[in-house]
Parts: structure tokens; sequence; C-alpha cells
């Protein structure tokens, strides 16, 4: 007779054995085997998974690229792609649904954001809802907001020049970061922030560190129930919940605004069951995080490659000042829509700098031949829309800053801007790109008109990726001199 212990030990054993055996067979049989890749990719995720913690897979990724080709298996149901046709297969012709990861970044698995929608059916749905926030007329409207922002931007610039006797070092990737958060603040929840101006940066200090929870909670969600490890959400709902409650009271008193919130709020009392306060706050969180850091990170990396190509910073200071003849003239959206060597630069700073580093992940609902391999149904693909952008099939001298090859033939090529998608593309496209492109033409134009900015030497560019890219040095800074 066997005794009960034995018993469980032989079937904890042939449960060992079964699950080595699948393993295997998932790494050498199957159509994935066929995939080049490191070798521990044929058995487990867990050193990408790493590398993804310590916001290192966009320094890895390039590498592992550059060793197997366009097509790289990094876990056992993970693959990621670089060329064009397959990156356009994913985003645009087939629009895979996002993956699951997306689900592990919300706050309750049952409240998804528009961000973290991962139904097709819903998020059309909700996708449609927000559209009037972000058409043309909507957009326009919020000049003033914007303006009135970049205002208290140049007097706290000024002052700064002003008591460090003229020159001052600015960290500008911090500056242009409160300046955003201000913009997305004023312009979506009715009352900017106040970041620039103030010494207070508790607010932003709460939505930096939500961005890293957000992106260790996506690949560890275990770490969410942890006891004593607080959540995510819970350090950023009072932030939130203050903002929307202002809002209730505004709308008693019979104030009416026409923005985000109030697209949300609106949704919420027409429909309190299936909109619930959770959905209100999911999406106020989200839409800060999309629309703050990355505009502010666009307009930092523009800076730093004009700075680091002062031949093309000229060209560039020639086109806005003679738009701008004064320093009086207000810097508008029109006057900022039309200029090519701007919106040139802008082009070029998110090729080669995008702020999406990594792949976009999408999960794949069908068996599809993608880049010559039969990828199974459930397969995790990520599309690398950063190396697409810098692939010297398609750009010459890629590693190089060239607004011109934007405004007409460069080495005889043309920009390809079907390779070119720094705002993802397909139906899961950044909504907010007009609103962002709006901003970043005002931001820059104003810096460039007002003052002489110069490079500060021996600065490291190395970054690291959480949700967003940061400086692993925490800084960049940049010369500013008010122009005479
Ligand atoms: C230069 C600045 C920006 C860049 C480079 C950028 C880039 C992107 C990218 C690549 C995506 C797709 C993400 C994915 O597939 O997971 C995205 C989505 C999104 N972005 Fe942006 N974005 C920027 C600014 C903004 C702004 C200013 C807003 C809001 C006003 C915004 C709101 C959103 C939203 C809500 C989504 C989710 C869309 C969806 O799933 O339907 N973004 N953005
Ligand atoms: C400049 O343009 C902004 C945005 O349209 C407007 O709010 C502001 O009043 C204008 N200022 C001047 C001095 O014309
Ligand atoms: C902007 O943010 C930084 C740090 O993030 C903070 O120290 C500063 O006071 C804020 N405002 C200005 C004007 O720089
Ligand atoms: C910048 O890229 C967008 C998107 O591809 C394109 O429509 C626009 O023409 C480009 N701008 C310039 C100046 O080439």
């Amino acid at each position: 007779m066997y005794s009960i212990g034995t018993i469980l030990l032989y079937a904890l054993a042939a449960e060992i054995f079964r699950r080595c055996c699948l393993i295997l067979l998932a790494a050498f049989t199957g159509p994935l085997s066929k995939i080049p890749g490191p070798m521990i990719g044929k058995f487990t995720s867990w050193p990408w998974l790493i590398q993804c913690v310590k916001g290192n897979q966009m320094n890895i990724g390039p590498g592992l690229f550059q060793k197997y080709g366009d097509v790289v298996r990094v876990g056992p149901a993970d693959i990621m792609f670089r060329d064009k046709a397959t990156i356009t297969k994913i985003l645009i012709d087939e629009d895979f649904r996002k993956s699951h990861d997306y689900e592990t970044v919300r706050e309750d698995p049952n409240v998804a954001s528009l961000i973290t929608e991962t139904d097709k059916v819903k998020y059309k749905q909700k996708r449609r809802l927000l559209s009037p926030g972000f058409s043309i007329g909507y957009l326009n409207g919020l000049e003033p907001l914007m303006h009135e922002c970049l205002q208290v931007f140049k007097k706290v610039l000024d002052g700064r020049c002003r008591d460090a006797g003229g020159y001052a070092v600015i960290d500008m990737n911090r500056m242009l970061g409160n300046l955003t958060s201000d913009v997305m603040s004023a312009a979506s929840f009715g009352g900017s922030f106040n970041l620039v101006e103030s010494d207070d940066n508790t607010q932003k200090n709460i939505f930096n560190s939500y961005l890293r929870r957000v992106a260790l909670d996506a690949q560890f969600p275990l770490l969410r129930h942890l006891p004593g490890v607080p959540s995510a959400s819970s350090m950023i709902s009072g932030l939130v919940e203050r903002i929307v409650s202002k809002r209730r009271q505004e709308m008693e008193k019979g104030v009416m605004k026409k923005d985000i919130l109030q697209i949300f709020v609106d949704t919420h009392n027409a429909d309190p069951i299936s909109f619930t306060d959770k959905h209100i706050r999911n999406e106020m969180i989200l839409f800060m995080i999309a629309g703050s850091d990355t505009t502010s990170l666009t307009a930092a990396f523009t800076l730093l490659l004009l700075l680091n190509n002062p031949d093309k910073l000229k060209e560039l200071t020639s086109e806005i000042d003679s738009t701008f003849p004064s320093l009086e003239d207000n810097v508008t959206f029109a006057k900022t829509q039309d200029l090519p060597y701007l919106n040139a630069a802008i082009n070029e700073s998110m090729r080669l700098m995008p702020i999406i580093t990594g792949g976009i992940v999408r999960l794949v609902p069908e068996t599809t031949i993608l880049c010559g391999y039969e990828v199974p149904k459930d397969t995790i693909v990520s599309a690398w829309v950063s190396e697409m952008q810098r692939d010297p099939r398609i750009w010459p001298d890629p590693d190089s800053f060239i607004p011109e090859r934007w405004l007409g033939d460069y080495k005889g090529v043309p920009a390809d801007r079907k390779a070119f998608m720094p705002f993802s593309a397909g139906s899961r496209n950044c909504i907010g790109q007009q609103f962002a492109l709006k901003e970043l033409r005002l931001i820059l134009v104003t810096l460039i008109r007002r003052y002489e900015l110069s490079l500060v030497e021996g600065q490291s560019h190395e970054l690291r990726v959480h949700t967003v890219p940061w400086f692993k040095q925490g800084f960049y800074n940049v010369g500013v001199k008010l122009r005479s």
C-alpha cells in the first residue's frame, strides 16, 4: 500500500515532468521554434521581462535585431518584429487587438479606460464618445489656455535668467514636464496644476511614481496583491477625486465647461451604472499620463537634437525669426502651423527619438503568417516602430538628425511617411496627436524666438524606459539667455 504522502509525491513529480515536457515541446517543436532568438527565450520570457523592469528593453532590443534579423523570439510566445511590412500588417491591416498586458495596468480588472480597453467593440464606442474632445474646432478653442500656460512659462524662465545674471542653466526636461502637465490639466480638467510657477511638485511626483508602478504591475501582476504595498491608483486617486468634485460643484452653480473631464462626467451622469466614478478616475489618470510626459519629452528631445546640430538650429531660428520679426509678436496656432522647417525638425526628432521606444504590443487572434513565419493564436507580437524608423533600408544615414529629408529627397530618397509612426497607427493610434503637435509648435517657437539656447556639454543622453523614456542622469540641462 502506498501512503497518501507517497501518492501526492508521485503526483507532484508527474506534474512537474508534464510541465517540463510542455515547455520543451513549445521550445523546440511547433511553428515558433523556427524563429531565431536567444536560447533562453525558447523556455521563458523572464530575462526579457527583467530588462523591462530595469527600463532597459530599448537598449537591448536593437542588439537582438542586429544579431538575429527582422524577427526575434524573446519568450515562448513572445515575438518581436521591426520590418515595415510586418509592422504595417500588425498595426494597420490586421489591426490586432491590444494584448492582455494592457489589462494588467488597470486598477480594477473590470474597469477599462480608452487606452487599456482590449475589446474591439467596446473600444469603438469609447473612442467615438471622446472624439468631440479632439475635433479641430475644440482644439482651436484651447489656444487661449495654452497661451496662458506659455505666458507663465516665459515669466518663470525670464526670472530664472534675471536671477542668474542673464544666463541660466535650466533643467529643460523638468521645466517642460511641468509645462505640459499644466497644459494638460488646464485643457482637459478645467484648471492648470500650475506646476511651472509653484514650487510644489507633489502632484507631478504622484504621476511620476504612478508611471513606474504601472510598468512594474504590468509585468508582475502579483505585486498588487502583496500586503502593505500601496496600489498604484491609491497613490493618485485623492488628487483626481478633488478635481472631479470641484467640477460637480461648478456644475451645480451652473458653470458650463466643455472639456474632456466634462465628457467623462456627462457620460457618468447619463449612465452611472456602466460608467462609474472609477471609470472617470481611470480615464483621467491615463489621459494625464498619455498627454503630458509624451509631449514634454518630444520637446526636450527636439531641443537636444537641435543643440547637438547647431547648423540645424540656426536654420530653424532663421525661419522662426522671419515669421515673428518682433519679440512681441504673438505666437499662435495659425502662424506656427505651416512652418516647413519646424515641422520637418519635429518629424525628424520623432523619427530618431520616438517616445515609444520598444515594441507596441498586440495579441494574435488566430494563426497568421508574419514575416514568413506561421504565428499561432495568442502569441504576443510587438511592433518595434523605433527600429523601423531607423532602418537603413528605408532611411539613408538613419542615425543622423536631418530635417531636410522631410523637405525633399535626401540622397535620392524621399521620406517614407508610411514607415513613420511616432503616434502608432491603425485604430489604436494616438487620439491626441493634433493636440500634441499644436502644443509642440507653440513651445518650440516660443523658446527659440525668445531665448538663446545653448548646449551644456558633457551630459549623458542615456535613457531608460518606464512606460515613457526618462534621462538616466535625471535631467537635461540647457543654457538659456534672453535674446536681444
Ligand atoms: C508627442 C506627444 C505624443 C506621442 C508621441 C504620443 C504617442 C502615442 C502612441 C504611440 C500611442 C499608442 C499607444 C499604444 O498603442 O499603446 C498613443 C495613444 C494615446 N495617446 Fe498619445 N502621444 C502623444 C501625445 C498625446 C496627447 C497630448 C494626448 C491627449 C491629449 C494623448 C492621448 C492618447 C490616448 C488617450 C491614447 C490611447 C488611444 C487609444 O488607445 O485609442 N497623447 N499616444
Ligand atoms: C495672443 O493669442 C492668444 C491665443 O489666441 C490670445 O489669447 C491672446 O489674447 C493674444 N495676445 C495678444 C497680445 O494678441
Ligand atoms: C518644476 O519642477 C521642478 C522639479 O520637478 C521643481 O523643482 C520646480 O520648482 C518646478 N517649477 C519650476 C519653475 O521649475
Ligand atoms: C511629418 O509627418 C507627417 C506624418 O507622416 C506628415 O503628414 C507630414 O507631411 C510630415 N511633415 C513634413 C514637413 O514632412
